[in-house]
């Protein structure tokens, strides 16, 4: 079976290549189940119910996110309600939402999500390694495909990652940078990975930034608002097949797929 693993959609211009470019992925790779990290589909910083809501109505089955999730504060209540939407699993207990999830792939298969955060150059959470553990046993019990989000910045801290779940989940695949890497590989014990899946979004920018605002928030030190670019757009990602008798991987191969569409600069969100 096939697993479409989309990476950080950013803004209008990133939800503009999933209405457009979706639908075709999905037909032209044979995928069954679809995960798309959507922290900065919002305005290129965090998701609100109806973006998310949309999302998940364009075919996307798990909406998994990162650090910047928490930036619409109207998504709090929504990530207790919607099993279909993640958050990292090591944060602190209490915070709403919930890091994995159990879901019915188009094949009938039983998917397992993890969603995690690393903590190189982050905040200060419970221990990834830890908890993905704890959190991968419990999914084990249900199913052996399992396909995790690291959320992380250091490539160390993703890698560490992939060696330590390799032969317990189907895949670890990073997000956070918006760069995606070339690194793609199935490690010896059956587990695809990719450092970074990379982005959804604008790439004439600073990862999805307008680039001229990033610049001059570099040159001044003015934390100027940010704004999403609405060039170059290309939905970026992995596609991975895997077993789906033993849960482990065949293949993972990196995407990239440009819009040829244009978005206004003036069309915000
Ligand atoms: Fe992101
Ligand atoms: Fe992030």
């Amino acid at each position: 079976m096939r697993i479409l693993f989309v990476a950080d959609i950013v803004g209008r211009p990133g939800r503009r290549a999933i209405e457009q470019l979706l639908e075709k992925v999905v037909r032209d790779y044979g995928v069954d189940f679809t995960i798309a990290n959507a922290e900065n589909s919002a305005g290129g910083m965090g998701i609100t119910p109806p973006i998310a809501v949309d999302l998940l109505n364009q075919g996307i089955h798990v909406l998994t996110s990162g650090n910047h999730v928490w930036a619409k504060k109207e998504i709090f209540p929504f990530l207790d309600e919607e099993s279909r939407i993640l958050r990292p699993a090591n944060y602190p207990e209490g915070v709403p939402g919930r890091g994995r999830g159990l879901f019915s792939a188009k094949n009938g298969k039983k998917v397992g999500v993890l969603n995690l955060e690393g903590r190189v150059f982050m905040k200060h959470l419970d221990c990834p390694f830890r908890v993905g553990e704890r959190e991968v046993e419990t999914l084990r019990r249900e199913t052996n495909i399992i396909i995790v989000d690291f959320h992380a910045e250091a490539t160390s801290e993703k890698m560490a990652m992939g060696w330590f779940l390799n032969g317990k989940v189907s895949a670890v695949l990073g997000t956070h940078t918006h760069v995606q890497t070339s690194d793609e590989r199935i490690l010896e014990d059956g587990t695809a990975y990719m450092t970074d899946a990379g982005m959804t979004g604008p790439l004439a920018s600073v990862i999805g930034i307008r680039k001229q605002v990033a610049l001059e928030r570099l040159l001044t030190q003015i934390p100027w608002k940010f704004d999403v670019a609405t060039e170059e757009i290309e939905l970026q990602g992995a596609v991975v097949e895997i077993d789906s008798e033993t849960g482990k991987s065949k293949s993972i191969e990196r995407i990239r797929i440009p819009l040829k569409e244009k978005v206004s600069p003036d069309e915000k969100g």
